[in-house]
C-alpha cells in the first residue's frame, strides 16, 4: 500500500542556514568511475538515496568490493573493464534512469548475458535512447521490447568506437557512450547538445584523455579509450535540484530568509538561478569557489513578492530540466501568462511532468494550457487555496511529490499527497529539514 502525507497550515516565517543531502548525478558518477579506476576511492557525503544505494548494489553484483562506513563509503577499483559477470546476472536499476542508462555504457564488455531491470516506473521509460549507440560499438541487446526495460546485454569480442549525434539535450545519453568510450580502443567523437557536463568534468579531472569544444549548440567531445585512471577522493557537494525545492520555499513565504551551504552550481546545472532571477526571486551566490572541476557556492535566498511571469528562453530547458515543476510554482504565483516550450523531455522523466506539472497547477485553480511539449500558466499573485487537493502519483517521481509538498506550505490548503517515501530515491532528508526549518521536533 502506497502511504501519504498530509499538509494543512502553510510554513511560518523562518530565517535559517541548513544543508541539503549530496548531488545524485556526482553520486552515481563517483559509483561508477571510481569502480573503473585502480585503487582505493573514498567518496564523502555521498548521497545515501535508493538511486545510489541501487547503484553501489549493482557494482557489488559485479564483483566489485564497497565498504560503506557512516562518514564516507570506499570502493577499490581494478581498473578498466575489470568487473566479474557471473551466468545469469540480473542488475536492477530500481527507479534510476541515470544508473541504468550509464551502467550499460559500462557493461558493454560483458562476456556473459547481463539482464537489467528497473522498477515500475523505470520500466515505462525509453531505453532505445542509449540502445541505439551501445549497437553501434558492438553491443549486443536482447528484449521482448529493444525501447523498455527489462534488457539483456552481452558484449562482442572486441568493441569499436563511433561517431554519435546527441540531439535530444540527454546527458545521460551522452554520459553512457562517453562510459562506453572508456573501454573501447581509438577515438569516440560525440556531438551533444547542450546538457549537464559531470561526466566531462570528472573525465577531465581523472587525466582520462578527452578533448571539448563547446560551440553556442552543440559541445564537441573526443574521448580516446583505453587509458587507465587512479583512484580518487571526492566530497560531494549539495545537489541543487533538492537545493531548488528550499529556493522556492523561501521566495514564496512571507518575511523568510534561507542560507543553503556547499551547493554544486556548476552553469550546466544552474538554468533555474537564472530563470527565477528573470521572474523577480532574489537569490543572491555566496562565498563561490572550485572543487575539482566543480563549482560550489552557498545559496542565499529571500521572500519575493512583485514576481513577473517569464517566457522562458528554451536554450535555459536542459540546465533546469529537473527544476520546471518547481519554477512552475512561481510562474503560478506571478503577475501575467508564463511560457515555458519545447519541454517535450519533461514528460519522459520518473512521470510524465509536464502533465503532472499542469494537472497540479489545475487543482490549486491556476489556468493553464499545456500541449505534448509546452505549457502556458496563468499566473495569479494573490493565490490563497482553501480547499482539500490530494496528489495521486503512483511512479515514484519524488519531485511531483515535492513540488506538491512546496505547495501546500505556501499556498495552503489541505493536502493529501501520496508517495512520501519517494523522497528516498533522490532527498531523504526532503520532510526532516522542512520540519527543521517549520521548528518542529522530529
Ligand atoms: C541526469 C540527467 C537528466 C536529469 C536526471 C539526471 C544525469 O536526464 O533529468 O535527473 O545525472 O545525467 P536526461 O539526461 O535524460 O535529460
Amino acid at each position: 500500500m502506497i502511504g501519504f502525507h498530509k499538509i494543512n497550515k502553510k510554513i511560518k516565517p523562518f530565517n535559517k542556514t541548513i544543508f541539503i543531502d549530496g548531488d545524485k548525478s556526482l553520486s552515481i558518477r563517483w559509483a561508477l568511475l571510481a569502480s573503473q579506476a585502480l585503487g582505493r576511492s573514498r567518496a564523502y557525503k555521498l548521497l545515501k538515496s535508493e538511486d545510489v544505494l541501487n547503484t553501489l548494489a549493482c557494482l557489488k553484483k559485479l564483483g566489485v568490493k564497497i565498504i560503506i562506513k557512516d562518514k564516507y563509503c570506499e570502493i577499490i577499483g581494478k581498473g578498466l573493464n575489470s568487473y566479474k559477470y557471473n551466468n545469469n546476472l540480473t542488475l536492477n536499476a530500481g527507479n534510476s534512469g541515470t544508473l541504468g542508462r550509464l551502467i550499460l555504457g559500462l557493461l558493454i564488455h560483458s562476456n556473459k548475458k547481463i539482464k537489467l531491470i528497473g522498477d515500475k516506473s523505470l520500466s515505462k521509460r525509453d531505453f532505445a535512447r542509449v540502445v541505439k549507440p551501445l549497437k553501434r560499438f558492438g553491443a549486443k541487446f536482447y528484449s521482448k521490447n529493444l525501447n523498455k526495460l527489462p534488457l539483456t546485454i552481452l558484449g562482442p569480442k572486441l568493441t569499436k568506437p563511433i561517431n554519435y549525434i546527441e540531439d535530444r539535450g540527454s546527458a545521460q545519453c551522452k554520459s553512457s557512450v562517453m562510459f562506453a568510450a572508456l573501454n573501447t580502443e581509438g577515438v569516440t567523437t560525440i556531438k551533444a547538445r547542450k546538457s549537464r557536463d559531470h561526466s566531462e568534468r570528472l573525465f577531465k579531472y581523472l587525466k582520462i584523455p578527452i578533448k571539448l569544444k563547446k560551440t553556442k549548440k552543440y559541445d564537441l567531445i573526443k574521448i580516446k579509450g583505453k587509458k587507465e585512471f587512479k583512484s580518487f577522493n571526492y566530497s560531494i557537494p549539495s545537489d541543487i535540484s533538492s537545493a531548488f525545492f528550499f529556493v522556492v520555499l523561501t521566495a514564496l513565504s512571507k518575511n523568510s530568509k534561507l542560507l543553503i551551504k556547499d551547493v554544486n552550481v556548476n552553469p550546466s546545472r544552474a538554468g533555474a538561478i537564472k530563470i527565477l532571477s528573470k521572474m523577480g526571486v532574489s537569490i543572491v551566490l555566496k562565498n563561490k569557489r572550485n572543487y575539482k572541476g566543480e563549482k560550489i557556492s552557498d545559496i542565499l535566498i529571500k521572500s519575493s513578492s512583485n514576481l513577473k511571469s517569464i517566457n522562458c528562453p528554451t536554450n535555459l530547458n536542459s540546465s533546469a530540466i529537473d527544476e520546471f515543476l518547481i519554477i512552475f510554482l512561481v510562474a503560478a504565483k506571478s503577475k501575467g501568462i508564463s511560457y515555458f516550450k519545447n519541454l517535450s523531455e519533461l514528460n519522459q522523466k520518473e512521470s510524465p511532468r509536464l502533465k503532472w506539472g499542469s494537472k497540479i497547477l489545475n487543482m490549486m485553480g491556476i489556468k493553464t494550457e499545456l500541449t505534448n511539449h509546452s505549457i502556458k500558466i496563468y499566473g495569479n499573485p494573490s493565490l490563497v487555496i482553501k480547499k482539500s487537493i490530494i496528489v495521486k502519483n503512483y511512479l515514484k517521481d519524488h519531485r511531483v511529490f515535492m513540488m506538491s509538498a512546496i505547495a501546500a506550505l505556501t499556498f495552503g490548503g489541505q493536502w493529501k499527497i501520496f508517495d512520501p517515501i519517494s523522497i528516498n530515491t533522490s532527498f531523504p532528508s526532503f520532510l526532516k529539514l522542512i520540519k527543521k526549518i517549520n521548528n518542529k521536533t522530529l
